[in-house]
Order: C-alpha cells, then structure tokens, then sequence
C-alpha cells in the first residue's frame, strides 16, 4: 500500500528546498517504484498573517492518521517576529506526536567539505541524538514588566526521567547496533538539575557494557569537537544543546546547507516521523533560487529509510557525494550552480547509482 507523506514548505527558502527534493522523490516514484503519495499543506507565515491560522489540530491530527512521516522545509519569517506559527507547526509536531529523539547525522561527504586544518571526511562522521521535547522547550516560566526597568524573564528547563532515559536508551541502541562510542553532554557543574543526565547515563551504562560511554560538559566539548572531531561516535544532549551543537558540527561538516535531520519516536516502529533540514528559512537568501538544496534531500532519503526504502538513502547519499566532488553544486560548498540547476545534477548523477 502506497504510503503517504504531508509535506509543508513552509517560509523562506523552505518552499525553494522542497520544490528540489520533491523533483527528487517524482523521479524515485517513476524509476524505484517508490510509492508515496504527497499531501501538500500551505502552512505557514503567509496563511498565518492571512487568517492567523497557524496548524489547525484538526488538521494536525488528521496527518497524524494518515501520514507515514512529513517533510518540512523550514519556518520562520521576519514578518512574524514572535515566531509564533514557527512554534505552533514545528514545536507543535515534536511535541503533541512525542518525537522524542532528533537524530542529526553529522557526516562530512568530501575532504573539501571539512573546514579544520589537517582533517579529513573520515574525521567528520558521527551522528547526534538530541532530546526533543523537553528541557528549556517546554515553554515553563513567565516575562513581567516588559521593558520596564524591573522587567524579569524566566524560563525553567524540565528534565524527566522519562524523557532522559527515552533519548539515552535510544543513543545506546544507536551506538551498539553501530559499534560506536556514546558521549553525553550536560551542564551539571553550573544547573544541579541537569544532573539527572548524568545518573541516568551511569545507570544504563550497565546494561549496555559494550557500549564505551564518556560523560564531558557541553563547553570542554564545543573546543573538542573542533580540536578532535574523529573522537565522537554518538553525542546524546538535552533539547537546547543539541539544538546548537547541532550547527555547530553542521559547519564541521560542510555547512548547513547539507545538514539533513529526522524527528522520531525510536520506541515504535512505524511511529510518524518527522524529517526536515538542520538549517532555518534563510530569509538573507531567500527568493534569489540559491539555497543548497541536499540539506533537504538528504532529510528525504531519511524519510525513505523510514518508510522501509534503505537502498534510496544509500544512493541519494552516494550521489551528494559525488555532486560535491564534480563542483556541481551551490556556491556554499563551492560550486556556482542554483537550486535548480544542482537539483539536476544531483539527477544526472543519481541516475548512475
Ligand atoms: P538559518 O539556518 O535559516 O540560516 C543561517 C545561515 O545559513 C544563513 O546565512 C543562511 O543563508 C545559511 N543557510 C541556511 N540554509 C542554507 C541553505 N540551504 N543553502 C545555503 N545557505 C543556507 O538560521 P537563522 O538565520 O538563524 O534563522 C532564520 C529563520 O529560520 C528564523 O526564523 C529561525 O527561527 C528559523 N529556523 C527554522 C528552522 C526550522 O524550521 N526547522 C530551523 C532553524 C531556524
Ligand atoms: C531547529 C530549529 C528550531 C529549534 C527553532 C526554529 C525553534 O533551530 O530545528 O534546529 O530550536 O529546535
Ligand atoms: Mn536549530
């Protein structure tokens, strides 16, 4: 049975990037005999300053329903300074599906795309497990007195034991069935609840005796991950600092532009999943038909891999990286193509693998 994906372009370049990957998936349907059906949902800063309509729950339900996974370009507009539609369609999904783990897969395609003297790609391949619906997300504490001289604003960070255990569980199964060493990183030293983190890792550290596990706060790793990037296998972290290692090691890997993600429930299989790009809507770019589309395409072959197709993943990657090594691409990985015409490069060379 065909399987069927929403798919929300969402602001900025977002609709850019997806028109690309959806050229993509036409070809894959045609060539693969991958069966997907794409339901297409306008939301989105223009319909939010429309109607104000931001995702309908209605709506979002009913993707829930009928939906195998969903693929968003990116939200986020300067005319909606609160960000609030952002909020209600991306936050809103990782939140009301339980996509607990944003797996951000951190891997350098070519030599050329790793930015640190004397390191090579094999340098650069590790993957990101990110706990995605906790932490500073939650949206706990208050603002008083805006612009007063008084003026407070707090925020709280929740850590579950639920919500810890879900996210390392997940991160060590990674790692096992990879063979790869777990880092978790945490700021315990300064915020005592984040220590949480560090009991339940040594906890499920007995359990999974193979894995090697290292614990390092999140500032001494920010240094080693430039200084040693080929000494990580897995890195679990908590929702905001996975959120900015993850561009972070995006750069490390050639830029945002590449940096695919999937938002996932790893406790069941067949669970919705949410796939999109590491990168925003890029509104300094947007319009002008320049923005790297693999980031998204990448994120597709995710999808994919999801919905049961491991050989697309395999070749969509294989084809990134030789697009990168031809030059035939967009002028943030040094190339001079646009969207469009590296889209179709990307093709030609799909084609072959
Ligand atoms: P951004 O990721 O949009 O852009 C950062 C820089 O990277 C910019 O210079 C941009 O031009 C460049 N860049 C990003 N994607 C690129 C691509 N595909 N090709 C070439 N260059 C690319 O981050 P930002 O500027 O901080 O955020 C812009 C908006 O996007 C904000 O509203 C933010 O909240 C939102 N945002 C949304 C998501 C999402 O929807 N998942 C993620 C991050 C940021
Ligand atoms: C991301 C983005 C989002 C986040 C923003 C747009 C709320 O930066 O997906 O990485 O912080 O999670
Ligand atoms: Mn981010």
């Amino acid at each position: 049975m065909a399987h069927r994906i929403a798919v929300i372009a969402g602001d900025g370049i977002g609709p850019e990037v997806v028109g690309q990957a959806l050229r993509v998936l036409d070809v894959l349907r045609r060539d693969r005999g991958v069966d997907v059906d794409v339901w297409p949902l306008p939301l989105g800063a223009e319909l939010y300053l429309k109607n104000g309509t931001t995702f309908p729950l209605e709506l979002r339900d009913e993707v829930k329903a009928t939906c195998s996974a969903v693929l968003l370009g990116a939200v986020g507009d300067p005319r909606v300074p609160s960000g609030e539609h952002a909020h209600d369609i991306l936050l809103g999904m990782r939140s009301a599906w339980d996509l607990y783990a944003n797996v951000r897969p951190v891997r350098a395609l070519t030599d050329a795309m790793v930015p640190l003297r004397g390191k090579s790609k094999s340098d650069v391949n590790f993957v990101i497990y990110r706990e995605n619906t906790e932490g500073q997300y939650v949206g706990a504490g208050r603002e008083r007195g805006r612009g007063a001289a008084d003026e407070i604003a707090i925020s709280r960070e929740v850590h579950t034991r639920r919500g810890v255990e879900r996210l390392l569980r997940a991160a060590f199964d990674y790692a096992r069935r990879h063979g790869r060493p777990l880092l978790m990183t945490d700021k315990s030293n300064a915020i005592q609840a984040q220590g949480i983190w560090r009991r339940v890792l040594s906890e499920l550290a007995s359990e999974y005796p193979d894995v090697k596990t290292e614990q390092l706060y999140v500032d001494a790793l920010a240094a080693r991950l430039i200084q040693s990037p080929e000494r990580h296998g897995v890195i679990a972290a908590n929702n905001l600092f996975g959120d900015i290692l993850a561009d972070l090691c995006a750069a490390l890997a050639g830029g945002l532009g590449l940096a695919p993600s999937a938002n996932l429930h790893p406790a069941a299989p067949g669970h919705i999943g949410l796939f999109e790009p590491v990168h925003g809507s890029a509104p300094d770019i947007a319009g002008r038909g320049v923005a790297n589309p693999l980031g998204t395409i990448r994120s597709l072959g995710m999808l994919l891999e999801h919905l049961g197709y491991p050989a697309e993943i395999e070749r969509i990657e294989r084809a990134a990286v030789e697009v990168l090594q031809l030059g035939r691409c967009t002028t943030d990985v040094g190339g001079s193509l646009g969207s469009e015409a590296a889209t179709s490069a990307f093709l030609e060379v799909l084609a072959h693998h």
